[in-house]
This record gives C-alpha cells, structure tokens and sequence, in this order.
C-alpha cells in the first residue's frame, strides 16, 4: 500500500478511536488528522493531530483550508456524527413522540454535518490516487428495509444522509474520479450511542468497537473503485438503499 494521511470526523466515537489507533500502526499512514467537537486530554500517538471544530461552514472550511497542503494525499476518511438520544430525547416509539425539535436536533448532526464536509472535502481527497470516504449511515436508514416503523428521526436522518450520499456520488464521479464514497453500518456496537438499547441485542451481535474499525478499513482497501456509492455493512455486505 502507498503512503496516505487519514481524515478522522467526528473523532470522539469511539468507532473512530479504534480507527485512529489502526491507522496510527499502520507505517503506511504518515498521519492522522482527527477533527472534533473537543480534542482528548489523554495523549494520543504523535502521529495523530487533532482540530477543534464546532461543525459550523465558518469552521468546517478552516479545517479544510488547514489540510489544503496535504490534498490528494488523504485517502482515508471516516465521516462518524450521530445522535440516536440524548439527555432530553429518546428515539420515537409512536407518531405522539414526534417533535420538531428532536427531527431538527436529529437531522442537524446525522445529515447536515456530513453533508457539509461532503461538499467541502472534495478538494482534500481529489488526485491521482484512490481514496474512500466511509460516512456512518445505519441500516435502519434503508427505505426498502423498513418493516418495523419507529425511531422516525433517527430512521429518517439516516436515510436523507443516503440520498446526499448518492446525490454526492454522481457529482464526484464527475469531480473527483479517484473517489469512493461509502454509506456503512457498523452494526449495533458498544458505545454510548447503543448503550440504552443493548439489552435486546442477541448474544455474539454486540460488537466491540475495535471489531467494528478492523473491518471497516479491510472494506475500504478492497472495495471496487467505480464512482458509485455503496451502503454496505460490517460484514461487507451490500444493504439495500
Ligand atoms: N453504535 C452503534 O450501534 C451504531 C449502529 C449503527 C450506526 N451507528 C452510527 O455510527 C456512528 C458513530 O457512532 P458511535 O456508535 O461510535 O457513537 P458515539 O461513540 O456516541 O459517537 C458519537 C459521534 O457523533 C458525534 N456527535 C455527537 N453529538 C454531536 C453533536 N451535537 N454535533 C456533532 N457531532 C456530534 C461525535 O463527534 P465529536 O467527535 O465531535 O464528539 C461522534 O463522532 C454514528 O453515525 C451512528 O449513527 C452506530
């Protein structure tokens, strides 16, 4: 494998924390620029530089302006937002616990955010080399997969973000040939986005986060280049949109 920089979004997850620790034992990987709301205060390997970024365009375009010296040298990156509850909000069971402000608050860090480094990414990864974008969707996001209802903002931000995901993918094919573009799922994996829902899952399918990183970046080296996006799982099997 050629040398490459990795891009890490929403670097807090702690998905994207074992990532970051694959990428930074990886002699491949000259650096690792993770970019988050807050940077850890335990130290991180020196190979891993991070941003602080409140995801606002102002700040989103500073980051990218920042890594403009490394571009068509980022290869990797991992686009990781997303809320599923928060202190105030618990995903909806019946159409009464729909808000506008759970759908707003939703759609604002699941769609938006990724959408926005979507659009302003382009000029990091476009060059020579092929470079994936894995961008975290859910299955739950899949239109066609939908048989159980509930969980409509989350469902839905999911399943807007794949739109965005495709709609970016014609747009790139055109742009930035050397791109892939990834909507993945990782499975329900142990971090606090799942901690409340974890009781139901069945024994063997809760997924450590290391897992859940080791076959995210096998994906990303063996997927096929052929400016389509792809909604795959962690098991490298395509979901249905
Ligand atoms: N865990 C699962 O079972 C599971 C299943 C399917 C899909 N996913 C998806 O996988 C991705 C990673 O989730 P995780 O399980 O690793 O959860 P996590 O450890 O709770 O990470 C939360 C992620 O969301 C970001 N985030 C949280 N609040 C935010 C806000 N207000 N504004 C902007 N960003 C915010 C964090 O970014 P900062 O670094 O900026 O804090 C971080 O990247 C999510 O997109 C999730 O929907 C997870």
């Amino acid at each position: 494998m050629s040398d490459f920089y990795a891009l890490v979004i929403g670097a807090s997850s702690k998905i994207s924390h074992a990532a970051i620790a694959q990428f930074e034992q990886n002699d491949a990987c000259l650096g690792v620029f993770a970019v988050s709301r807050t940077a850890p205060v335990e130290s991180f390997d020196p190979k891993t530089h991070w941003f602080e970024c409140d995801y606002s365009e102002t700040a989103i375009r500073q980051v990218c302006k920042g890594l403009m010296p490394f571009a068509g040298k980022i290869t990797k990156v991992l686009i990781c937002n997303g809320i599923l509850h928060e202190d105030s909000m618990m995903p909806e069971r019946k159409l009464e616990d729909v808000t506008a402000a759970q759908l707003e608050r939703t759609f604002q860090v699941n769609t938006i955010i990724p959408m926005l480094w979507l659009s302003h990414i382009l000029p990091l990864v476009k060059g020579e080399t092929s470079a994936q974008i894995s961008v975290f969707s859910a299955r739950i996001g899949s239109i066609s997969d939908n048989k159980t209802g509930g969980w409509y903002s989350y469902r839905a931000s999911k399943a807007a973000l794949n739109m965005l995901i495709q709609t970016c993918s014609i747009e790139y094919a055109r742009r930035a040939k050397n791109v892939k573009l990834i909507a993945f799922h990782p499975g329900t994996t142990d971090t606090p986005l799942s901690k409340p829902f974890q009781r139901s899952v069945p024994e063997g399918k809760l997924f450590t986060p290391e897992f859940v990183a080791t076959q995210l970046l096998f994906i990303m080296d063996d997927v096929e280049m052929n400016n389509k996006a792809t909604y795959l799982d962690w098991n490298n099997q395509a979901i249905t949109w």
